[in-house]
């Protein structure tokens, strides 16, 4: 029979010498393992007299569970003083600069957009958008270019079927057609968008951007398309100096229609906007013909307007010194790093533009 004053002495002192995680699973299989001493002890109950068997086997009962109960106090402490071993030995400094962190850019396309939707906005232009699959008729035919005009073939048209009534929009003046068949006048928005042409070199990409201007109320003229052109332009190229002129031309769904230059200079092999005698074209533009109105129905002697059209990645070009437009749409992440923008900077007409 097993002396128990001797069993809880052992249970003590095994106990007390317990350090780690480890030692206390020893120390658990040593007393309650399959082999264990109490294990075995409650084995041995069955060839004890009978007499004396119920009160063994309640005291190792006893003892048994307050070993249970000291072990589970014992697991915690064990567990509580690894973590706060870990905790001082592990530190993460959150304030350390992070290494290696791929910043995504705004494109220059994207960044001149949201800066001319800033500059506008602020006189009342709202954005409006239409679809890159336009149909004949919005592109052409409702704009004053009958089939077989010159304009057409201008254009370099993408056709989308053997008939030429679906193609990509050559152009974001469609999106006028939209609007006034749409809306009634008082009509003033922009339009930029993605527009499409057969052409490819330094200069010209087959996918390339447009903002479209319209502007169509009583009593609007050739001085209010002036004016407004004017201011953006300077706000654009963050210059108040800029100097711009009209030059006639000629659009079919303008008249009388214009060209506008700005001035440039060249300077240590860089192009300087805005100041300079040379003149660069950046945009086309007119008052809206009594015709594109009549095919809207809207009435010429009552409402007038004007429109305008300007290439985007040309004014990215120009205002941030980027010299071969194919390089925009060739997704090349150095290309993107050094000409893009943080994405924090948003721009507006009170915090500045690009600055
Ligand atoms: N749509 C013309 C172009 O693509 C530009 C333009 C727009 C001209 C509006 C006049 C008025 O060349």
């Amino acid at each position: 029979m097993i002396d128990l004053a001797q069993l809880q002495d052992q249970i003590k002192s095994k106990l007390s010498g317990i350090e780690n995680q480890s030692e206390l699973e020893n120390t658990k299989s040593f007393f309650l393992g399959k082999k264990g001493l109490i294990t075995l002890a409650f084995k041995g109950l069955g060839t004890l007299d009978p007499s004396i068997r119920k009160e063994q086997a309640s005291k190792l009962n006893v003892i048994k569970s307050q070993l249970i109960d000291k072990l589970n106090m014992l697991q915690q402490e064990i567990a509580s003083k690894e973590i706060n071993k870990n905790l001082n030995t592990e530190k993460l400094d959150i304030t350390l600069p992070a290494k290696k962190i791929i910043k995504g850019k705004i494109h220059p396309v994207s960044q001149v957009i949201d800066e001319l939707t800033s500059i506008f906005s602020e006189i009342g232009f709202s954005v409006a958008e239409g679809p890159d699959i336009e149909n004949e008729y919005n592109n052409f035919t409702a704009l004053n270019t009958p089939e077989h005009h010159p304009a057409r073939d201008m254009h370099d048209t993408f056709y989308l079927d053997k008939d030429k009534k679906t193609l990509l929009r050559t152009h974001t003046s469609p999106v006028q057609i939209r609007t006034m068949l749409k809306q009634k006048p008082p009509i003033k928005i922009i339009v930029p968008g993605r527009t499409y042409r057969c052409d490819s070199d330094m200069t010209h990409t087959p996918m390339f951007h447009q903002l479209e201007g319209l502007y169509l109320d009583k009593n609007i003229n050739m001085g209010d398309l002036k004016g407004c052109l004017e201011y953006f332009l300077k706000r654009f190229f963050e210059n108040d100096k800029l100097k711009m002129r009209l030059r006639p031309s000629h659009f079919p769904f303008t008249e009388p229609s214009a060209e506008v230059d700005i001035s440039y200079k060249i300077d240590n092999n860089k192009i300087i906007v805005g100041e300079g005698d040379r003149w660069l074209e950046v945009l086309g533009c007119g008052m809206v013909h009594p015709n594109v109105l009549k095919n809207v129905k809207i009435d010429s002697n009552k409402f007038q307007g004007y429109a305008f059209g300007v290439g985007i990645d040309r004014l990215a070009m120009l205002k941030y010194g980027i010299t071969d437009l194919r390089s925009f749409f060739e997704g090349d992440v150095r290309w993107i790093d050094h000409y893009g923008f943080d994405s924090n900077d948003v721009p507006t007409n009170y915090r500045g533009l690009s600055k």
